[in-house]
């Protein structure tokens, strides 16, 4: 079993507040894990350690492997981690096309040659468009590219947050509640992309969400937090049946 992303023993403290309390989680390559928890359980904080938002003080970073504790989140995404907000955070008066196209900007390479605009920087730009249009389709947004951002329903600007993450090209994307205020119909559309994104792309998936029809039809492994501290961890049925998790968490309305 190959780590993809993992933390060990990870705190992070907000004055008085102990957002992750020597926290870990391993991300096995290729699968998709979910992270659940209740309100304030230290879930986003922990996506911003392992997407290098945010520092820590205590604990250790890897990926694959490799020792990460000081990068920065520009070289997170040259390694391969995309990551999309807990809240929506596109260009609302740009075209679903520039939003998407903004997340490739780190594959554009040489900023000049794009400024003198040489063929080579016209031959990447073709390149990345033909593949913001690949991406829309995935996501089911081709017949939106031309629509300003604001302009789009709820649902379908999730899809765009996604599609831009995509749009670097990642070995491993983290979700910050993809679902949350989409209704039934487009949750179940994004169930069917993330288990895509898995799948077709093969890209590793980390999925934060409340919604618990969505965590346990598309989650490999589940780890569970609650005040900041490892709670459980298991696969899907194993969690649905864990007492403490059906205390904590489960058993509560949300
Ligand atoms: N920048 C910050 N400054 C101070 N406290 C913070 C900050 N970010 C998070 N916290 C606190 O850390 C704790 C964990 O917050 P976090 O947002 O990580 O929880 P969460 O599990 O993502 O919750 P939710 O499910 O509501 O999104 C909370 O008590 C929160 O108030
Ligand atoms: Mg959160």
């Amino acid at each position: 079993m190959a780590s993809h992303l993992r933390c060990e023993n990870v705190t992070v403290r907000f004055g008085g507040v102990v957002a992750c309390d020597c926290v870990s989680l391993d991300v096995e390559e290729g699968k998709i894990i979910g992270v659940i928890g209740p309100n304030g359980a230290g879930k986003t904080t922990l996506f911003n350690v392992l997407s290098r938002f945010q520092d820590f003080s205590e604990g250790k970073l890897f990926y694959r492997e490799k020792r990460i504790d000081r990068y920065r989140p520009h070289q997170m995404v040259a390694l391969g981690l995309a990551r999309t907000f807990q809240n929506i955070n596109l260009f609302a008066e740009q075209s679903v096309l520039s939003n998407i196209l903004v997340g490739s900007h780190c594959l554009i390479g040489n900023p000049f040659a794009s400024l003198v605009w040489t063929p080579g920087a016209r031959r990447i730009e073709r390149e990345l468009t033909r593949r913001a249009f690949e991406t829309a389709e995935l996501l089911h947004l081709e017949r939106d590219l031309d629509t300003l951002a604001k302009h789009l329903p709820y649902g379908h600007q999730k899809r765009v947050e996604l599609a831009r993450a995509l749009a670097s090209k990642p070995q491993i994307i983290l979700l910050d509640e993809p679902v949350a205020g989409c209704n039934e119909e487009e949750t179940a559309e994004l169930k069917n992309i993330v288990r895509d994104i898995n799948r077709e792309l093969g890209i590793t998936v980390v999925l934060v969400e409340h919604d618990m029809s969505m965590v346990m039809s598309v989650c490999d492994y589940i780890y569970v937090f609650n005040f900041g501290a490892n709670l459980a961890q298991g696969t899907p049925a194993e969690i649905q049946s864990h007492p403490d998790v059906i205390n904590a968490y489960l058993g509560t309305e949300e």
